[in-house]
């Protein structure tokens, strides 16, 4: 182990199924630097443990999953303003002189991914939210950043919307009811699904795409399985798609870059195998 081994990590409860160490490690051997990053299980209530133990293993920073992404957030010593918003931290950098300063790289994750999949998304027609978790935040506050002029936000519990909408909306968010939701989508340029609904092991999402415009975009954030089926029946409609895996990995480049300085992305390579990874 040289003296320049650089260190990261995610921490989660539980962690196990985490792809970051896998992606990280891939970036890590692409730029040649000699380093690990590992997925620690860490309890609620030993975040701050954690933290201390980070510090003596001299770790670059670390990444941050459920249930830890708001409850970090006063443990920190420096907060980004787009996190600060969000209320919730992803990515922790641990400093020269031992501080911490936490960012939330989810919603420009979710960006990036959709702008290197689809460069001529609809940016002049409003979006459509499925959701009102930490990713429906994220997605929002991304897309309000790129001037979107409206996005609609639909969740079963609409009171939750309702807290995003008047948190970060800046009369640029509408709640719409999640039994009116199909009403919203001839309107959108483009179409997010940040629920669990379509993943393995819940229950289906209904949704009906029929009165979508032609160049309307469907992004589902869900990633197992990577063709979920609002991305299929979206893709037999003639609309583009966008899957979920890539928001995980440039959200981890985001990190990637504040941690060690490389600019890394989804090459090909990295999007093969954790194709591989999830069949
Ligand atoms: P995250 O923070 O990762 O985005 P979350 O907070 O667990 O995830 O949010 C899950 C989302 O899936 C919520 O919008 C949730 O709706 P509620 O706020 O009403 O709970 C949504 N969801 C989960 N199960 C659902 C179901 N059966 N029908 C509709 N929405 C559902």
């Amino acid at each position: 182990m040289s003296i320049d081994f650089k260190k990261a990590a995610v921490i989660g409860f539980p962690i196990a199924q985490s792809l970051s160490p896998f992606i990280h490690k891939h970036w890590m051997e692409a730029v040649g630097i000699d380093g690990d990053y590992t997925a620690i299980e860490v309890a609620p209530g030993e975040i701050a443990a954690f933290i201390e133990q980070a510090k003596l293993d001299g770790l670059s920073g670390f990444n941050v999953t459920v249930p830890h992404k708001t409850d970090i957030v006063p443990l920190l010593d420096k907060v980004a303003p787009l996190a600060r918003q969000m209320g919730a931290v992803n990515t922790v950098k641990i400093n020269e002189d031992s501080t911490l300063t936490g960012f939330n790289t989810d919603g420009l994750g979710l960006v990036a991914h959709l702008k290197n999949t689809v460069s001529d998304y609809p940016v002049d027609k409003p979006v459509l939210i499925l959701g009102a978790g930490g990713a429906a935040r994220a997605a929002a506050l991304g897309l309000l950043t790129e001037n979107i002029p409206m996005v609609m936000i639909s969740n079963r519990t609409r009171a939750k919307a309702e807290v995003i909408a008047n948190d970060i909306g800046r009369g640029r968010m509408t709640v719409v009811d999640w039994d009116n939701r199909a009403d919203a989508v001839s309107a959108s340029g483009l179409i997010i699904n940040t629920t669990v609904l379509g993943m393995d092991g819940q229950a289906r999402l209904e949704l009906d795409l029929s009165a979508a415009a032609k160049d309307t975009v469907v992004y589902d954030i869900v990633y197992k399985p990577l063709e979920t089926e609002l991305l299929a029946k979206a893709k037999a409609q003639g609309l583009r798609t966008v899957d979920g895996l890539g928001m995980l990995v440039h959200q981890g480049a985001a990190a990637f870059k504040l941690w060690f300085g490389y600019d890394v992305g989804f090459d090909t390579v990295l999007r093969a195998k954790l194709e591989a990874k999830l069949s």
